[in-house]
């Protein structure tokens, strides 16, 4: 039996922190710094790597990490120094996600499908190249932004706005020192995730997220406001032109650049005509899209990640999903992802029907009471035998959840069942 460290606070870390404590091979699982869901919690930020390699050395634990930001300091590197077990890419590797120009210029020279595109740290060379293009843009940071330095333009006074946001008011600091101006692309977006150990990459159930706060995709992009799984979006044939074209060609590059791609890899697909394009890679799982994809697996997860780690996920079974469709309805705080009040007390977990899950997200336990500690607080998560009655389950489950101030959008999964 081993322990496990799972890195991170938010949903996606609740719910690798669920499934994983399910495994026979698992004793016990510490979550760091978790949220008021999470048992066994230790206050270890996720950026003090030496804090939480003394934690792992100490504790006998195998580490999983769940966001972005460990990954790009290099905290499997640090940790595979000191010879402790963990999952995940390395800071080479995780270069896919952490400099957006970097996965640009590494797909345009691996020749993986994406938009075409320009780089830029010049704002008067940014704004003539947008008198040569006739077509819309979208102007992104190159650094990490916590997924807000992209911005989607309509026409040519938001695109010369947005230069002016990222690369002369620095909106977002250093991660704007250059900019990718690129075509946007109208079309449909979903997430396709596959775990990888080097050399195979193994695929996880298709889902697809709603990046916008607001009903039928208006407002600004958020983190994610609620995710489904599997989606009809992607069929057997896209599934296969992505995992061939995208995922397999992806690890394949990086091995031949001498870089080998462990963990999970995540490709933002936007499919126009049939075709799928890269829009970005993350390296890691998807938040909230691990919530409705893990409540699907009907396999043992520690067993996937201790198999990636050490390079030989071949020698496993490929995964078995639950036949049911899941639906994870994220609730957030009236105000993200803006400001919103918090420190809120949160009622109505007793009442939650057998079929639904509630993840935990931005939230805090204090004296026995949960309280609202974030924009996204909770990932109310349900299985149904079809796609309609998971969206029906996950929002009678949301229903039973209160606090004061407690928004959601009422239209999670409502596009695929439009492709049904
Ligand atoms: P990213 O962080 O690069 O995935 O971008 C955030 C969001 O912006 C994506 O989920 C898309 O909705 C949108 N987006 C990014 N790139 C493009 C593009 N080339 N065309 C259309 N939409 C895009
Ligand atoms: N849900 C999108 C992401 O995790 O980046």
């Amino acid at each position: 039996m081993v322990n496990v460290l799972v890195v991170g606070s938010g949903g996606r870390e609740h719910a690798l922190s669920w499934k994983l404590s399910q495994s026979p091979k698992v004793d016990k699982v510490f979550t760091a710094p978790g949220n008021g869901g999470t048992e066994n919690n230790v206050n270890i930020s996720v950026e003090d790597l030496d804090g939480l390699a003394d934690f792992a050395q100490k504790n006998n634990c195998f580490t999983v990490v769940g966001p972005e930001a460990p990954l790009a300091l290099g905290i499997v590197d640090k940790f595979n120094e000191k010879n402790l077990k963990i999952f995940g890419p390395s800071k080479d590797a995780a270069q896919l996600e952490s400099s957006k120009i970097w996965a640009k210029n590494f797909m345009k020279r691996n020749d993986i499908p994406t938009a075409r595109f320009e780089i830029f740290d010049d704002p008067q060379n940014a704004l003539d190249y947008l008198d040569s293009v006739d077509y819309n843009v979208v102007v992104k940071a190159d650094g990490l932004a916590a997924g807000k330095g992209v911005i989607v333009c309509n026409g040519k006074d938001e695109a010369i706005s947005a230069i002016q946001t990222i690369l002369v008011k620095k909106t977002f600091g250093d991660a704007g020192n250059r900019i990718i101006i690129e075509e946007r692309i109208d079309g449909i977006e979903a997430s396709y995730i596959a775990l990888s150990d080097g050399e195979v990459a193994i695929p996880m159930a298709s889902s697809q997220d709603h990046k916008r706060i607001f009903d039928d995709d208006k407002g600004p992009n958020t983190g994610g406001m609620g995710a489904y799984s599997p989606t009809p979006i992607v069929d057997d044939t896209l599934a296969k032109k992505i995992q061939e074209n995208v995922i397999e060609k992806t690890i394949q590059s990086m091995t031949k650049e001498g870089i080998s791609f462990k963990g999970f890899l995540y490709a933002g697909i936007m499919i126009r005509d049939g075709e799928p394009y890269v829009l970005e890679y993350n390296v890691r799982m998807g938040d909230p899209e691990c919530q409705p994809i893990t409540m699907r697996m009907d396999f043992d997860l520690f067993d996937y990640f201790s198999s990636s780690a050490e390079g030989n996920l071949s020698a496993l079974p490929s995964p078995t999903w639950k036949n049911q469709s899941a639906v994870c309805v994220v609730l957030a705080s009236d105000g993200y992802p803006e400001s919103y009040p918090k420190n809120e007390e949160i009622t109505g977990f007793d009442s939650i029907p057998s079929n639904s899950f509630v993840f935990h997200a931005g939230t805090k336990k204090q004296d026995e009471k949960i309280l609202s500690n974030g924009g996204r607080v909770l990932g109310v998560t349900a299985l149904g035998d079809t796609l309609d009655s998971a969206i029906s389950n996950a929002y009678a489950a949301a229903e039973k959840i209160s606090w004061a101030h407690k928004f959601c959008r009422k239209d999670i999964g409502k596009k695929g069942l439009s492709y049904l």
